[in-house]
């Protein structure tokens, strides 16, 4: 099989006399022995691209640079394991999130935490742990400092404001929308922390999207933030897009860490501060691929050809119109000439992974894989049907 096909697999991913390895693993053992639906992931991959990040950041950056993981790309604590021994801090946006991220071995020194409604006992728990808390809202300030004891390092989220090319429900950089401050509540907080006994201000934080292909609107909304003044460290946030399909084109780590850092260094004189970068996706996503067993095959109009899972373990082409490729993964040497819908198994005709790939003749009992789907998909599981 031609190694373009698997471009959007981990690694080590691949095919002897037809049938798809990962990292070494035969499918048909794994299905077998896990059963299908079946998550798989590569740890080599995880940390792979851990290393690529850190290389980056440290080239362009030097020491005081950090990588965070957006732990809710894949909340588990085992690729948390693997991310804090390769050197990643952690970012959570939830309690469970932070339970996932002490049961790794983080320590409070390492978490960021986020969250644009965090409750109260999250916030007791931000204050009594000591971890660096990002303030999205102007009430969090008062809500915190009665759980603060002497000293609690926070960061401010802001909202530069900015336009991102991406799917609606995933963009965070523009003005009207749930999360952060905007500039001018941001002014105000800043003020209002000044004047705290226990708030110390580390830095400005921003998250302006997620799966962004363009570098420009960063450039922008670091331009936006720089007008708040100067602080001690700065996180730019995740967002660096990743392909799912052969067609997509997406910037490298490397060129994403240096157009960020870059424009940091030149826009908030940052060359010496601290900066850090909270990518989740982009350590994730390819390392990840999805075990099906076809369970039925209609030859009407279309071909539909229905897994065991669907919706309730990837819901993102429904809630994101994400599209997904699969390959046959016991039979991927034969020709692939038939084009057909892969569906899930679940109550609704929306249940649909992908429209239009092309499988060798597709029969019950088959095992598919789909690729790319480490990140966002474990996460945002459902118990449906
Ligand atoms: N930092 C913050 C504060 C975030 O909210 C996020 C993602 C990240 C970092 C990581 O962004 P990434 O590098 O993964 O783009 N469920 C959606 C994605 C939601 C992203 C939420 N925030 C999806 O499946 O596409």
């Amino acid at each position: 099989m031609a190694a373009a096909t698997l471009t959007v697999y981990p690694e080590a991913a691949s095919v002897h006399e037809g049938r798809l390895a990962i990292g070494g693993c035969d499918v048909i053992e794994l299905a077998r022995e896990f059963g299908t639906p079946a998550y798989v992931v590569a740890e080599d991959d995880l940390r792979a691209r851990a290393r690529e990040f850190l290389r980056a950041m440290a080239a362009h950056h030097g020491g005081r640079g950090e990588v965070a993981f957006a732990s809710k790309a894949f909340p588990c604590t085992e690729v948390l394991r693997i991310f804090r021994q390769e050197g990643l801090a952690v970012d959570v946006a939830s309690a469970g999130e932070l339970h996932l991220a002490r049961a790794a071995g983080y320590e409070p020194a390492e978490i960021i935490f986020h969250g644009n409604a965090k409750s109260e006992a999250e916030l007791a728990e931000i204050a009594r742990l000591g971890i660096t808390c990002v303030i999205d809202n102007l009430d969090e300030i008062d809500r915190l400092g009665r759980h603060a004891g002497e000293r609690l390092e926070v960061m401010l989220r802001v909202v530069p404001e900015v336009q991102t090319d991406t799917h609606h429900a995933v963009a965070t950089g523009h003005a009207d929308q749930k999360f952060g401050l905007t500039l001018d509540e941001a002014r105000a907080a800043v003020e209002r922390l000044g004047a705290t006994s226990w708030a110390l201000v580390t830095g400005i934080h921003m998250h302006i999207g997620s799966q962004l292909f363009d570098l420009a609107p960063y450039r922008e909304a670091i331009a936006a933030i720089a007008s708040l003044g100067d602080f001690d460290g700065y996180d730019l946030g995740g967002g660096l897009a990743v392909p799912y399909t052969a067609e997509h084109r997406t910037p490298s780590v490397e060129e994403w860490v240096a157009g960020i850092v870059d424009a940091a260094h030149e826009l908030l004189g940052a060359r010496a501060k601290k900066l850090t970068i909270e990518p989740g996706r982009a350590l994730v996503a390819n390392a990840g691929v999805t075990l099906y067993t076809v369970e039925s095959v209609k030859r009407r109009d279309s071909t539909w050809v229905a897994v065991d899972g669907g919706m309730s373990d990837n819901p993102r082409p429904q809630l994101y119109g994400a599209r997904y490729t699969a390959l046959s993964a016991t039979r991927a040497d034969e020709p692939a000439d038939e084009v057909v819908s892969v569906a899930g198994m679940h109550c609704e005709s929306g249940d649909v992974l992908t429209d239009d790939v092309a499988l060798p003749y597709p029969c019950r009992g088959d095992l598919l894989a789909v690729p790319a789907t480490g990140a966002y998909t474990l996460a945002m599981a459902s118990n449906y049907n």
